[in-house]
């Protein structure tokens, strides 16, 4: 899809389509949407009087032919109150307006913004929507839909200092282009993506943007002790990986801040010996999530920049019942020297990413952030509307969660007291995989990272619920979500 800046007023905009957007409760039709009202001879006064225009939040009204309009359709989307209204809501209304006329037929249109959201930021934001939103799962497709956007213009948006615009649309390419990249890999069945596959792709990518990387083999592995890794992986045929991407800018300071994103890429999850059941186990193809997430993110901020070093660290493996796999009960001694007594062997993504953080520390980082489909517990508390997030010192995850609300991303602060510490205390180790006692399924899991954490600012993203959707949203397809690519990115630009 190509992204336009057109040099002619909206009005004569030969587009098939005119995309804008109007709140709820707005009788006056003020603004843009306001002049094309007049320009409509007050066609869309009367509809808003039927009560055909309420402004409803993603409400679509197609008008066809509008009268003033060089444009062949009018698409009015609906912004929602006045009040609840953001700029981060202007890639749902792009994206939902993307999908509404793509499953149309349409090919191309031209989104027009309103006073006060023309700013570059805006403009950003619409990007990411419209490309976030074209991104369809149809690989394996024989017959691929033959409806495609082929070109969007943003109408209206000022340039601020000349070449701020086109940067902004850049930017907005890269970051949603990046997440699509991670939607990828998360689709990808785990026959055609092994953890060496993973790595093959991670390698691709990094030569693509010009970022180092390093993958650690089986032998590698071992050599570092990375005993909680290996336990997972040693009941499959495939031999684990760990990927470790490195972004460091020439400008970093010595002793400097290095950021540390560890992601969980579980290439398959059938819970090992502790087995899962039949009903949805195809699912666990996306138990890699959070490793295509941090490997997005990096994309990203391979052309975006950040003046922190950055390292993402990502342990790969299969989690399988293998002949040789761990059996509940097993005690593994980790990297850190900490022992393990294994419990539960589905609870493989909280021992693989114990390893990636200690790693991502031996490797000098100074803050970290980690990505995980974690828990089906996190589904519990917070369904498939927000990550769960926890993390210390409590500020540094508030920064966190600054940055997931300023692009949008709905995350949650989870409690991470000293009391769920009991939880976690074996018998017979310094640690179990899993919590005694009833429930905080997904609160004890993050304990468990946390106690490989130590001291360092960290924060835990359980993106279990939200990283992959059964069911699309208007403004985006049903399949993997690339949530949190966003907020990490946003994160380590402003560390
Ligand atoms: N990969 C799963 C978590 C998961 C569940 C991700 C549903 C996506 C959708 C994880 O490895 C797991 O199996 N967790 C167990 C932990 C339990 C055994 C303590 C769970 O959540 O049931
Ligand atoms: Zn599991
Ligand atoms: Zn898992």
């Amino acid at each position: 899809m190509q992204i336009r800046v057109p040099d002619q007023p909206y009005a004569s905009i030969e587009a098939e389509a005119l995309v804008t957007y109007v709140v709820d409760k707005d009788p006056k039709l003020e603004g843009v949407a306001g002049e094309i009202d007049r320009a409509m001879g007050g066609k869309l006064t009367s509809l808003a009087e039927s009560g055909e225009i309420t402004g409803k939040a993603l409400e679509m009204v197609l008008i066809h032919f509008p009268q003033g309009l060089a444009a062949e359709r009018l698409l009015l989307v609906g912004a929602g109150k006045p009040g609840k209204f953001a700029q981060s809501d202007l890639r749902k209304i792009a994206g939902a307006a993307l999908r509404h006329l793509k499953s149309r037929g349409v090919k191309n249109f031209a989104f027009l913004a309103r006073e006060g959201e023309r700013s570059p930021e805006a403009a950003q934001a619409v990007v990411e929507g419209l490309i976030a939103a074209d991104f369809e799962s149809d690989k394996y497709r024989s017959e691929k839909k033959n409806r495609a956007i082929q070109s969007a213009s943003l109408a209206g948006f000022d340039d601020g200092l000349s070449g701020n615009l086109d940067d902004a649309i850049e930017r907005g390419r890269i970051v949603a282009e990046s997440q699509n990249f991670a939607r990828d890999l998360i689709n990808e069945p785990s026959n055609r993506l092994t953890p060496r596959m993973l790595a093959e792709k991670a390698e691709q990518m990094a030569l693509e943007s010009g970022l180092g990387i390093e993958v650690l083999d089986e032998q590698r592995i071992v050599e570092l002790k990375m005993g909680a890794l290996i336990g997972v992986a040693q009941g499959s045929v495939e031999p684990p990986r760990v990927i470790v991407v490195r972004y460091i800018p020439e400008t970093a300071a010595a002793g400097g801040p290095i950021l540390g994103l560890v992601g969980k890429a579980v290439t398959f999850d059938t819970g090992g010996i502790s087995i899962k059941p039949a009903n949805n186990m195809e699912k666990m193809k996306y138990d890699m999530g959070g490793g295509a997430t941090m490997l997005g993110a990096m994309r990203a901020l391979a052309y975006l920049k950040p003046k922190i070093p950055v390292i993402a660290v990502i342990p790969a493996t299969e989690n399988m019942p293998g002949a040789r796999a761990q059996k509940p009960g097993d005690v593994q001694v980790a990297m850190s020297g900490k022992t393990i007594e294994v419990i539960n062997t589905d609870a493989e993504g909280r021992l693989i990413l114990a390893e990636g953080i200690t790693y991502a520390k031996q490797l000098g980082c100074t803050h970290l952030v980690d990505a995980a489909t974690l828990t089906g517990a996190i589904e519990v508390a917070l369904s498939n509307v927000n990550v769960g997030a926890f993390g210390t010192p409590r500020e540094y995850l508030d920064r966190f969660l600054a940055s997931a609300s300023a692009v949008g991303e709905k995350m949650w602060p989870m409690p991470i007291d000293d009391e769920y510490e009991e939880m976690i205390k074996s018998n017979i180790a310094d640690i179990r995989n899993t919590g005694s006692g009833k429930g905080g399924g997904a609160i004890t899991a993050a304990w468990f990272l946390k106690e490989f954490a130590e001291d360092t600012p960290w924060v835990h993203l359980d993106i279990a619920a939200t990283c992959w959707l059964d069911d699309g949203r208007p403004w985006l397809a049903k399949g993997p979500t690339g949530v949190a690519i966003r907020s990490i990115i946003d994160f380590a630009l402003k560390l």
